[in-house]
């Protein structure tokens, strides 16, 4: 089952102040590094037009704000809600070359502490999913960024292949639940993962939600036969027309 409201917010922050300390080699062990690549990606993908600020939401133990600084020469500010996670990935990166254009923030994506149109680029990994209201935090990426800023998002989704959708069922409601509660000593954060990524928008829905919080030129694709799916949209600028 999967908490709403502000009974998931609180239940997020708890769950990942819990594991914080251990996130990052779960995340490579439970993905076998896969999941590295994906953020490489989505860096890349943000990289082809950026001039300016990049705000990376839900940023974490900051993996992703670290490859945005190195893969970019602008400023990351890097925003959570949950104060463990951004000190773990703090104190990680400390003294590495990346880290002096990361700018950790400790605030919440659904109330940005931010001025309107101040980004060129909006990042989320893995984050969107865990917001307790997701059209709220969709308007708020909208707000800060510039007009024709973009939005690279990375989110899980549901593989489509009978045969692999069964495999990957397997592995995320049999084999996840075990191993992430063996390492992190917390079944229930992994429990859920599991149920949230089941429950998860289809990408064609979270697509609509994007469209519908006034984002343009909306496109999505799948990655590693559709465990993740890769979304972009642009904020509109005058005169800009939709493709
Ligand atoms: C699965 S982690 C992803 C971290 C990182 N982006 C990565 O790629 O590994 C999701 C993060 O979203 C954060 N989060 C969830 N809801 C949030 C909110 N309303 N505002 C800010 N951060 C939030 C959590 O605290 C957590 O650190």
């Amino acid at each position: 089952m999967v908490p709403t409201g502000n009974e998931k917010r609180r239940f997020v922050r708890d769950k990942f102040a819990s594991v914080a300390s251990r996130y990052d080699l779960l995340n490579s062990l439970l993905s076998l590094k896969i999941d590295s690549y994906w953020r490489l990606i989505t860096a890349k993908e943000l990289k082809k037009r950026i001039k300016g600020p990049i705000l990376d939401l839900c940023a974490g133990t900051l993996p992703l704000s670290s490859e945005l600084a190195k893969r970019t020469k602008e400023m990351v500010i890097a925003v959570d809600f949950c104060y463990e996670m951004i000190r773990c990935g703090s104190l990680r990166l400390k003294g590495a070359r990346p880290a002096r254009r990361i700018a950790p923030v400790c605030g919440d994506g659904e109330g940005l502490p931010l001025k309107d149109a101040i980004f060129s680029g909006v990042t989320v990994a893995f984050g969107v999913r865990n917001l307790s209201q997701i059209d709220k935090g969709l308007k708020e990426m909208l707000r800060v960024l510039k007009p024709g800023g973009k939005l690279v998002m990375l989110e899980f989704s549901r593989p489509q292949g009978l045969f692999f959708s069964r495999i990957y069922n397997f592995y995320l409601h049999r084999l996840l639940p075990v191993l992430g509660s063996l390492i992190s000593g917390d079944k229930e954060a992994y429990r859920y993962l599991a149920d949230s990524i089941q429950t998860f928008y289809a990408p064609r829905d979270m697509a609509d939600l994007m469209t519908r919080a006034g984002f343009i030129n909306i496109n999505y694709r799948p990655l590693t036969f559709g465990i993740v799916t890769l979304y972009t949209g642009i904020k509109r600028s005058c005169n800009q027309k939709t493709d």
